[in-house]
């Protein structure tokens, strides 16, 4: 059996071979007009700035993300500091500049900033940095190899915590990433789940070339949202049966079966279930730049003694429907008030769950509408 099914990886992983996803183009002349009538762009949560492994003792990088840009650093200690960019005493840009110990040195004059945002030495003066010589710092920590910042519109700290989650992933081997930039809205991913009626006219093929013609796939899928302490957390559920197009039949033990975890709206967690490959896991993270624009980073991670070819098969699976979704989302727009019917998923129900990553007030914009 073994044998055989690396045998299938082998040629499934020829076919599929450099196999590229092509994109429509996104009118960014219109996307002010498209992004109109969608939530605000920047939900409140945690989200991934960068990996751990690019970011070592010493170095700064700047990053955009949420509408501004950031100076990231790694101290000599091993911590990391956030700021905002520009320096509060002529403006230089910080991410320019260099770390001494755990502080974050500007490249104009000097000044030294603690990762608490405060400046605590100009070099040049005896003065004594003034109270106002501070910049803005954010909570940030590191998690599954990830800098990860909280972002809170009001500046509230953060309501839960991310260091709980995905601990097996301690034992996984890490395949690394791939990253994109999107031309969508954050909640479009989100409502992916409980859009139950797409799966099965979205999602329905293969990649592997002329499949189509004697397959499809049949998609069975239930979400499910936290409560109380849990209440950021989302479920969802997708078993994927293939079956003859001819007669309709199931065919036994071919499909597969993936369980996503939303950790609120910055990232999510696809286990990845089938007979060439168990328990692999994608982390997904979203990094909104600007609105209907974010950066989407797939971090791979198998057991370890996965086939790889049999992983490279199951990453193109479930990335190609993925593809066949930003095909969609960079082009559609956002229906407050969806024409909904019979047989549509629990949309609303998403919607009302992802409210409570919108700042007080937007909550009331949204509760008016
Ligand atoms: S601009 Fe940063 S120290 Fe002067
Ligand atoms: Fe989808």
């Amino acid at each position: 059996m073994a044998i055989l099914t690396t045998f299938l990886s082998i040629i499934f992983n020829l076919l599929t071979l450099g196999k590229k996803f092509k994109r429509k183009p996104v009118d960014l002349s219109r996307e002010a007009e498209r992004a109109k009538n969608y939530p605000p762009a920047f939900p409140n949560g945690w989200y991934n700035l960068c990996s751990s492994e690019s970011l070592g003792k010493g170095q700064v990088k700047e990053i955009e993300a949420f509408g501004q840009k950031f100076a990231v650093y790694r101290g000599q200690s091993g911590k990391v500091g956030v700021m905002d960019i520009y320096c509060p005493h002529l403006n230089a840009n910080l991410a320019d500049g260099w770390v001494k110990e755990d502080k974050l040195v500007c490249p104009f004059h000097g000044w030294e900033f603690e990762k608490n945002g405060k400046c605590s030495h100009i070099p040049y003066s005896e003065q004594e940095p003034p109270e106002q010589a501070k910049i803005k710092s954010y909570t940030v920590k590191e998690n599954w190899g990830l800098i990860l910042m909280w972002y809170h519109e009001d500046g509230e700290p953060p309501s839960w915590d991310t260091g709980k989650y995905l601990n097996e992933l301690e034992d996984y081997k890490y395949h690394g990433f791939t990253s994109d930039i999107l031309h969508i809205h954050l909640q479009d991913f989100a409502e992916n789940g409980a859009d139950y009626a797409h799966f099965n006219f979205v999602h329905n093929l293969l990649t592997i070339p002329y499949a189509s013609k004697f397959v499809h796939l049949k998609h069975d899928v239930k979400i499910q949202f936290g409560k109380g302490e849990e209440s950021h957390l989302a479920w969802f559920t997708d078993t994927a049966q293939l079956a003859w197009n001819k007669s309709g039949e199931i065919i036994d033990k071919a499909g597969g079966s993936a369980v996503v975890s939303y950790f609120g709206p910055g990232f999510l967690a696809f286990k990845l279930n089938s007979k060439l490959a168990k328990d692999v896991i994608v982390l997904k993270t979203f990094t909104p730049i600007a609105p209907l624009k974010l950066r989407m980073d797939d971090y791979i991670f198998a057991p370890k003694k996965t086939n790889r070819f049999a992983l490279k098969y199951i990453l193109m699976e479930s990335s190609s429907q993925f593809h066949d979704d930003i095909l969609i989302w960079e082009r559609k727009g956002y229906n407050k008030k969806p024409l909904l019917v019979r047989g549509d998923g629990p949309i609303i129900k998403m919607r009302n769950w992802y409210k409570q990553f919108y700042t007080a007030s937007t909550k009331v914009l949204l509760e008016e509408d």
